[in-house]
């Protein structure tokens, strides 16, 4: 009688300290990573959150529209590759060339925030960690609320514009809801996530197939609000190849907060993107829709769903390293810490 709990008892044991060890291998995201990590050349301990806050307040002060580059940012970061900043390497064909990527913004915001970080602690934090902290601190400066940030993230190494599938503004919700479990996002996070849309802009050519001939019926898309449709369709003339852009939230008092405005929005047939609009209909996220526009949790959870997100195929072991600079790779096999420089000096 007693074998089979001794047994049992072993199993545990063995199992917990397989995952304590692989734990310590691989590292672990956690709340606070770079406390007590970063010291400045006089020896004194400098707060790595405060850095990136106060360079992200400074910046916000004369440009509102980076909570959009930042919050865009993170996701295509995190959607390729993990979070990993893959997405900052300035490498031939990389993925900073793919299509989607060429409307992301705040690349060089987040080098400019690297080079601060570097100046006062070097080789200590991830551009990956960066970009997660500073898209919180754009989100939290846009009266959205603060969320808590993991950090312990180390850089990617590869970036390829052949990795770039991120979905397209025409997606059917469930091959989105697909997409993002395949990254261990459940629907709901995925419904909160393109909360992210209550902010920022779309440009004519991502929407212009739903104003005239929505898939070969010769109407526009019947699911948009006909005054949004006219507005549009001034901005977008026909064959016309316009960059103009419209708000992704069409309420134009909340068009530049991350709040839930844009779900009251996508209710109204307002959506401008064909993901969002369907969003508010599709069965599986329609009741969701509802909620989150009728209640007032939205900024508590896409704090929660921001989490989730910057947790994606996370690197923090020997498969990152930390980088020197945001665009470039220390040494390609994986000499992580070490530039040219250090060999010659
Ligand atoms: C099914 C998923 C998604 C699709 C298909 C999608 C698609 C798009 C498209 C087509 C644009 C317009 C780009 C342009 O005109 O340059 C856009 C903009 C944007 N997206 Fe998404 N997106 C998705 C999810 C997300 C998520 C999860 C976030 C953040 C949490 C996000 C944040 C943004 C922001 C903030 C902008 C505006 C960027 C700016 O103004 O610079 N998106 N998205």
């Amino acid at each position: 009688m007693e074998m089979p709990r001794v047994a049992a008892a072993l199993a545990l044991a063995l199992s917990l300290i397989f995952v304590s060890m692989a734990g310590q291998c691989s590292g672990q995201l956690q709340f606070g990573f770079y406390n007590g990590k970063c010291r400045d050349r006089n020896g004194f301990q400098r707060d790595v959150e405060d850095i990136v806050k106060q360079k992200v307040k400074a910046r916000f002060s004369t440009d509102t529209t980076i909570v959009a580059a930042l919050l865009r940012m993170q996701f295509h970061d995190c959607f390729v590759n993990g979070c990993d900043a893959s997405i900052l390497l300035d490498v031939p064909n990389g993925e900073k060339t793919a299509p989607p990527n060429l409307s992301v913004r705040g690349y060089d915001f987040i080098e400019e925030i690297k080079t601060e970080i570097e100046n006062t602690c070097p080789g200590v934090v991830s551009c990956a960690d960066i970009i997660v902290m500073a898209t919180r601190d754009a989100v939290s400066e846009s009266r959205t609320g603060w969320y808590p940030v993991q950090t312990g993230r180390r850089d990617g190494r590869v970036s390829s514009a052949q990795n770039v599938k991120l979905p397209s503004p025409s997606i059917p919700v469930p091959q989105a809801i697909a997409a993002f479990n395949s990254k261990r996002l459940s629907t709901i996070d995925m419904v909160y996530l393109l909360g992210g849309h209550s902010v920022g802009v779309a440009h004519c050519g991502l929407f212009q197939n739903r104003l005239y001939d929505f898939k070969n019926t010769g109407n526009p898309d019947p699911t948009m609000n006909t005054t949004l449709l006219k507005t549009l369709q001034t901005l977008c003339p026909q064959n016309s190849n316009s960059n103009n852009s419209a708000n992704l939230d069409q309420d134009p008092l909340k068009s530049s907060s991350v709040d839930k405005s844009f779900f009251e929005q996508i209710r109204l047939g307002n959506g401008i993107l064909e993901v969002d609009q369907q969003l508010a209909l599709d069965s599986n996220t329609r009741f969701s829709v509802a909620r989150i526009a009728g209640s007032n949790d939205f900024s508590f959870q896409f704090g929660r769903a921001m989490i989730k997100l910057g947790a994606v195929d996370v690197k923090t072991g020997k498969d990152g390293e930390i980088r020197r600079r945001c665009a470039a790779v220390n040494s390609p096999s994986g000499n992580s810490g070490r530039n040219i420089f250090n060999i010659f000096g």
